[in-house]
């Protein structure tokens, strides 16, 4: 979702705020802008729709000269994707950036428009530039004006100014959406996260929720919600961590598909020691009668599959649920239960909110998150990271693998907790869980294949996923990576539940994927198969040697997968569903990294 970056620097900034920006890209956007400030004092800027090519572009053709500026990538709320609404907002002398959401912008618009204010975008961020210019105009300072606005909304964002003059300031703040400091040497910077701030410092402050911050190129005043002087730790962060490259891969995607192997291996080496289960204290499974596991898209899909482990390896009861519906149901919760949040980014909007509510209601938070310095991971009892390492592409592949891999452990943790296993099952289930990443490369193989498929695939207008038991939800990821990244409409049913009505779509156009691992379930995800082939259904299944033996008689296409993994096997065959959804997106030329319409981090409900 948007993205910020904002620089009191020594150099031109125009170059480097652009630089920020293609680290935010990652973020999803649909238009960009930046606004300077030149030796002579004047704020200006220049903004453009699509691709960071095309600000590039508009700055090569109209320059901007100046060492402070602002920079932003906009994923449109508030009116369409226009140069006219993409940020930053410019009022006289006042120019914002925003990632968020201003909820009462509407009154504060309409208060504006009775002062002769007369907006010129859709959008509630020009609201903010309108006010903070009114202030500025009734003879407030740039700094109280800032805070004079700031203290008038509503909603979550992130925020930076700049005023026309004032080329030693800068102020920003957060409530709700993700805000870092950079601290540099006699320059400072602001950015959505430590990546865009990367490149030029690795001493990095987080805001809090609520604090806003005072920039000059000395250095940074941090003031909390109460608007009272606090000091914020300067931490030194990884910058190899955050190193954004395709090391020589098409896409980021295609990077990160083929990372799974290793960072799958990260997570087992970092919870399973000699063998042994480790996990932070505090996380006896006895303590606890049920599970509420409350995640988004993708993320709610590992959290599926994690509902199955759960209730079958520990017989833990497991409420599953999508956060923006968990978040306004207000479920009840037991006090002596536990609620886990999942979540890439750790920033998502609705699953944050989920969280909040859950806190103080259950006896424990936990958070599965892979940015570990998320306000998921932070305001979690227990954050569990998943170490997938930064992933880029907006479609998630092995930030999913690695939550997979982080619930197998807790669910086997869980159950031997319980009870449910002894010594030798758990230690037998972690053997098949260290097979994961081996298994995982060999099904890193099938890459070939998928291509082949994707060609059929890429022709289809609508494709089916079937599933059974834990790879029911590895069917609908299957059908949600199709969506996100080829724009083909997919969906994933339940293979015992096609009979009851979308047997209806099947005929010879219809592209069917069964995955069916040669299990205890096999035999009768076969039979709905063969239900899909008797009405002349195309069906791709994906199923080991014997699976492919017994069962793939008269299907269009088969692709074997390896065997092993036991009940984890989910992990292993999300690995088709990915591909197949890359190779098809590949051939129909859609935009594999930054598909139309998608942020990476959804920190708006
Ligand atoms: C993944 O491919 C999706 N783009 C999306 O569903 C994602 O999983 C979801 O928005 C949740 O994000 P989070 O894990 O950062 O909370």
């Amino acid at each position: 979702m948007c993205g910020i970056i904002g620089i009191l620097g020594s150099h031109q900034v125009a170059p480097q705020l652009v630089e920020a920006l293609k680290r935010l890209e990652y973020r999803g956007y649909d238009s960009a802008g930046v606004a300077t400030i030149d030796d002579a004092g004047k704020l200006d800027r220049r903004r453009a729709v699509g691709k960071l090519v095309n600000l590039s572009d508009r700055l090569v053709a109209q320059p901007l000269s100046g060492r402070s500026g602002i920079g932003h990538t906009r994923w449109a709320t508030h009116g369409a994707a226009t140069e006219g609404n993409a940020h930053p907002h410019q009022r006289g002398p006042v120019a914002v950036v925003h990632n968020g959401i201003i909820e009462n912008f509407k009154e504060l618009r309409e208060e504006l428009v009775a002062a002769g204010y007369s907006p010129e975008s859709e959008t509630d961020t020009e609201t903010v530039a309108m006010l903070t210019a009114k202030y500025l105009a009734d003879g407030l300072t740039p700094v109280e004006a800032a805070r004079a606005t700031l203290s008038r909304l509503h909603g979550a964002f992130a925020l930076a100014f700049l005023f026309e003059g004032e080329s030693d300031l800068m102020v920003a703040a957060r409530r709700g959406s993700p805000l870092a400091v950079g601290h540099g040497d006699n320059e400072m910077y602001v950015g959505s996260d430590a990546i865009a701030l990367a490149p030029f410092t690795d001493r990095i402050t987080y805001l809090e929720e609520g604090d806003h911050v005072i920039l000059t190129r000395e250095g940074a005043e941090v003031f909390n919600a109460d608007g009272r002087p606090v000091n914020r730790e300067i931490a030194q962060i990884d910058v190899g961590a955050t190193t954004i490259d395709k090391g020589g891969y098409r896409h980021f995607m295609a990077k990160e598909i083929a990372q799974q192997p290793a960072v799958i291996g990260d997570v087992l080496s970092h919870y399973i020691k000699d063998g042994r289960i480790v996990l932070p204290e505090g996380l006896d499974f006895r303590d606890t009668d049920r599970l509420t596991l409350v995640a988004c898209g993708t993320a709610y899909l590992a959290g599926y599959v994690a509902k199955y482990w759960f209730e079958k390896l520990a017989g833990l009861p497991c409420d599953l649920d999508v956060a923006s519906e968990f978040r306004y149901r207000e479920p009840p919760l037991s006090d002596k239960s536990w609620a886990m949040f999942i979540s890439q980014s750790g920033e998502t909007a609705d699953t944050l909110a989920a969280l909040h509510y859950a806190n103080g209601k259950v006896a424990k938070t936990l958070g599965v998150v892979n940015v570990g310095t998320s306000a998921i991971a932070r305001d979690t009892d227990i954050a569990l990271p998943t170490l997938a390492g930064v992933e880029v592409c907006v479609a998630s592949s092995k930030a999913f693998t690695c939550q997979l891999t982080v619930l197998a452990v807790l669910a086997l943790k869980a159950a031997h907790d319980r009870g449910r296993l002894t010594d030798a099952e758990l230690a037998s289930h972690i053997d098949d869980l260290r097979a994961i990443p081996a298994l995982v490369n060999q099904a890193i193989n099938i890459a070939d294949e998928c291509q082949e498929l994707s060609g059929w695939l890429s022709e289809s207008t609508d494709v089916l996923f079937l599933g059974r038991g834990p790879l029911y939800p590895v069917a609908l990821e299957g059908a949600l990576k199709l969506k996100e990244l080829s724009y083909i409409h997919a969906e994933g049913y339940a293979s015992g539940e096609l009979k009851h009505g979308p047997i209806a779509l099947i005929d010879q156009h219809m592209p069917v994927v069964v995955v069916a691992p040669r299990d205890e379930l096999f035999e009768k995800t076969i039979s709905n198969m063969q239900e899909v082939m008797a009405r002349h259904g195309q069906v791709l299944l994906i199923s080991d040697a014997a699976g492919i033996r017994e069962g793939g008689d008269g299907v269009r296409a088969s692709l074997t997968m390896p065997t092993g993994g036991g009940i984890f096997q989910p992990i292993v065959y999300a690995v088709p569903m990915q591909y197949l959804a890359y190779y098809t997106a590949v051939a129909k030329g859609t935009d594999v990294d930054q598909p139309r319409n998608l942020a990476k981090s959804v920190t708006v409900e």
